[in-house]
């Protein structure tokens, strides 16, 4: 199989995490005879530098005529207080939720699941987790208060204000729904709709659209949840889950919630999906500039986005299997990323890492 992969390294530890996902791309390739050829372009703060603007429209078209695409992260160094003066388009996060706006990836899909060898990670009790966690978050990601209409203004009492606004169409609802729900059917049935309903006339909206659609799955388990008690759940019983759907803010809340009780953010991918197969797959950390260029970047998140990659883009489920076994057989041996580090383990840089999973391919 030949396929054009476009590659945004971005920022901080961007570069480092994704060079080692195009090594165990590689390593795929030359095991199962494919080729993957990559097209490096540029989002985030070194866009900006480069040509003034976060999201050039070089990168939009390339990526649009790709097969898929590979990101790692953006987002501006501590203390960089040019970049943190910025107006709002011309962050470096301007650049991320352009691209995904511009490929139309409306469903971003976090799973979190709990690597056997890394419970000793897991900050939460023992009995909370001994019977597993293995959980989805189908994050809706191309509208709400991230793309809903904003302005600073001055309000009548002659004060500056500033309000975002969260809007949901129906038919922006039910694709992201029926993506759960089809999501859900591979998995254990179950899906937990995440709202605000008590509050949010859009979280009612969000509701009502569910409710309909579940009467389309009757083979599903379908609740609703609001998002302060999930919240809490996750952390009080996170194997009660399987797919979670909700909309783009609380999805990106819980989900950082959820990563962190798998032991570490580094640990999880992602893979953002619309109507054609071009999806975008990243990991959902961020650039961590604290640590960029020290060979101290956990780069398994970006390595299993690159398995999402094979299995949703090209459906390489044979060497998505392979990939995600070899990151459980590694960390089997006992190495870990300093994010992971636990007794008795061994602690390997970056580029270690995605060599020690390369060799397990
Ligand atoms: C994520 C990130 C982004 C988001 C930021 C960097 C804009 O937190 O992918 O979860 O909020 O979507
Ligand atoms: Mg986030």
């Amino acid at each position: 199989m030949q396929k054009n992969i476009a590659v945004i390294k971005g920022d901080g530890i961007g570069p480092e995490i994704v060079t080692e996902a195009m090594k165990v791309l590689d390593k795929v390739a030359e095991k199962y005879g494919h080729q993957f050829t990559y097209q490096e372009v540029l989002m985030g703060v070194c866009a900006y530098r480069a040509t003034g603007v976060p999201l050039p429209q070089e990168t939009i078209d390339i990526c649009k005529k790709s097969d898929s695409v590979l990101l790692g992260a953006v987002g501006g160094a501590v203390g960089d207080a040019e970049i943190a003066a910025l107006p709002g388009h011309l962050r470096p996060e301007a650049g991320l939720l352009g691209i995904r706006n511009e490929l139309g990836v409306y469903a971003n899909i976090r799973p979190s699941k709990l690597f056997k060898p890394l419970a000793g990670a897991c900050p939460l009790k023992e009995y909370i987790t001994e019977n597993g966690l293995d959980l989805v978050i189908v994050r809706e990601l191309i509208g709400g208060a991230y793309f809903g209409k904003r302005e600073i203004i001055t309000n009548d009492k002659g004060e500056k204000a500033a309000y975002d606004t969260i809007i949901y169409s129906v038919s922006e609802i039910e694709r992201l729904v029926r993506t759960g729900f089809e999501m859900a059917k591979k998995r254990r049935n179950k899906v937990t709709l995440v709202d605000k309903a008590n509050v949010l006339e859009s979280s009612r909206l969000w509701r009502e659209v569910s409710e309909r659609i579940a009467k389309e799955y009757p083979e599903v388990e379908f609740t609703c949840m609001l998002v302060d008690n999930c919240a809490m759940q996750l952390v009080r019983n996170p194997g009660q889950f399987d797919v979670i759907v909700t909309e783009n803010m609380f999805g990106d809340i819980l989900s950082d919630e959820a990563s962190m009780i798998t032991g570490s953010i580094g640990m999880i991918p992602s893979a953002s999906l619309g109507a054609t197969k071009c999806g975008l797959y990243e990991p959902i950390h961020g650039s961590a500039p604290d640590i960029a260029g020290q060979n101290k970047a956990n780069p398994v998140a970006t390595i299993l986005s690159a398995a999402m990659m094979l299995r949703y883009a090209f459906d390489l489920d044979t060497e998505a299997d392979a990939v995600e076994r070899a990151v459980e057989t590694v960390l089997e041996k006992g190495y870990r990323t300093v994010d992971i580090k636990d007794e008795g383990c061994t602690v390997v840089g970056c580029t270690e890492m995605g060599d020690l999973i390369c060799a397990e391919i």
